[in-house]
Formats: C-alpha cells, sequence, structure tokens
C-alpha cells in the first residue's frame, strides 16, 4: 500500500461499511508509519491509473497481552495499530480484509490471504489470528446461539460469507464472541476466532539448539 491508495480505500470502505464506518485517512496514514510491510492493497491496473479493487491490514501483536474475548477497538486500537509489537510480538493480527463488492469471487481475497500468509513465514512470525465477523448470523440469530451457528458452518451445513471463505484458506476456529464489533447489523456484534499457523513453524531464539 502506498499513501495514494489512501482516497481509494477510504472510498471503498465506505462503500462495504456504510457512510461513517468506513476507514479514515488519520487511521490509514497511521498503519503505513507503523507498520507499512503489513499493509496490503490489490489493484487492477486501468488506463486511468490503478484501481484499488482489495485490501488486507495486519499488525503484529504479543498474544497474551491481550484476552480472546477482547474487541477488534481493544485488538487494534482503535484501528490506529499504535498496539503494534513487533519486538515482542510473534502473532500477525488481521484487522481487515475485504474485495470491491463488484470484484468477489475472482480470487482477490484469496490472493490477499496468501499475501498474508507469506508475510508472515518471511517474518518468522507463529500465527495469524483474527476476528471473523459472521456476517450470515442476523439471517438465524432468532433460532440459535451463534455458537451454534459457528458449528454449522463449520461442519458445512451453512455457508458464512466470511467464515466459510476463512476456513477454505485453512484457518480455524478457535473461539466465538460477542461484542467484537459495535454497531454490525449483519453480525449483531459476534465474531469467531480465527487462527493460522505456517506448515513449518519458525524455530523461536528460546527453541534454538
Ligand atoms: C471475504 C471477502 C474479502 C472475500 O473476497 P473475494 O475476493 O470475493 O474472495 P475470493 O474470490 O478469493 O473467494 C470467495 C469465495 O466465494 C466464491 N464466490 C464465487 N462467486 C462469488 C461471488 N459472486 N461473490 C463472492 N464470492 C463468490 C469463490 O469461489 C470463493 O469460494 P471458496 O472460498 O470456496 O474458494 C469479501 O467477501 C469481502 O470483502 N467481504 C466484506 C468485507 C468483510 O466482511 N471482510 C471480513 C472482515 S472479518
Amino acid at each position: 500500500m502506498h499513501s495514494s491508495d489512501i482516497p481509494q480505500i477510504m472510498t471503498l470502505s465506505e462503500r462495504i461499511y456504510g457512510e461513517g464506518s468506513g476507514w479514515s485517512a488519520k487511521q490509514l496514514e497511521s498503519h503505513l508509519a507503523v507498520f507499512p510491510e503489513g499493509q496490503l492493497v490489490a489493484v487492477r491496473p486501468t488506463e486511468d491509473g490503478d484501481r484499488v479493487v482489495g485490501m488486507a491490514a495486519s499488525l503484529i501483536i504479543l498474544w497474551d497481552d491481550y484476552e480472546l474475548t477482547d474487541s477488534w477497538r481493544d485488538f487494534t486500537a482503535a484501528g490506529m495499530f499504535t498496539n503494534h509489537d513487533p519486538e515482542r510480538g510473534r502473532t500477525l493480527y488481521g484487522a481487515e480484509v475485504m474485495t470491491d463488492p463488484t470484484e468477489r469471487g475472482q480470487g482477490i481475497g484469496s490472493a490477499l490471504y496468501r499475501a498474508r500468509q507469506r508475510l508472515v513465514e518471511r517474518l518468522g512470525l507463529r500465527r495469524i489470528r483474527a476476528g471473523s465477523r459472521l456476517r450470515g448470523y442476523h439471517r438465524v440469530a432468532a433460532t440459535m446461539t451463534a455458537s451454534e451457528y459457528v458449528d454449522d458452518v463449520i461442519a458445512g451445513l451453512r455457508r458464512d460469507p466470511t467464515l466459510s471463505f476463512q476456513l477454505r484458506r485453512g484457518f480455524t476456529v478457535i473461539g466465538v464472541v460477542g461484542g467484537y464489533l459495535r454497531n454490525d447489523p449483519e453480525s449483531l456484534g459476534y465474531a469467531a476466532v480465527i487462527d493460522w499457523e505456517p506448515e513449518i513453524p519458525p524455530v523461536l531464539p528460546s527453541e534454538t539448539p
């Protein structure tokens, strides 16, 4: 991601999450200042220049500093990533992945996930963790708990637009939490905490023979 991508990312995120709920310039500038390598964009070249069609935003945290039940705001310092901790942290936290609604189903989200997984391998990190907002939960919330919904998605009995995508990318669910996001009418605030670890785990300094 470059600072010149910021206006397009702001417009794209407003289209996806609604007016007033997209990324701000202040947040995106902060991401670039604290962890430029962790900020990925997918672009489609056009005659008028590159068009941003997707993005993935990440930071590094020390997992033990947090509780599994913490909210998106806790894990991301209210979207500013000022809690980015590459000195102590071994977990890449996925704060965002999004694809332009008119470009979905063409592998852009998968490419962003692959790039994120390569970043973890390159930096020798232990894992990726994130909160997967349960976009389809509002449809069944009157009849089942969020945990039951997640069990159904894992079993392949239901498809969630976000969690099913992440399970296909090799993630596993390590918990289901409420109050993860504010004002999200699709997930009603519920998220699955998801985890991915590289096939060959990094050798940590304390484990070096
Ligand atoms: C989750 C998201 C990033 C996926 O992006 P994407 O570019 O559509 O991803 P891909 O094309 O790589 O894969 C989408 C999957 O849906 C399938 N698909 C097919 N047609 C599709 C369509 N028209 N729209 C969406 N998905 C479609 C793909 O085949 C693929 O299936 P698979 O997971 O079984 O392989 C995207 O849906 C999105 O931006 N959602 C809104 C933002 C969001 O909630 N982000 C997650 C925050 S936790």
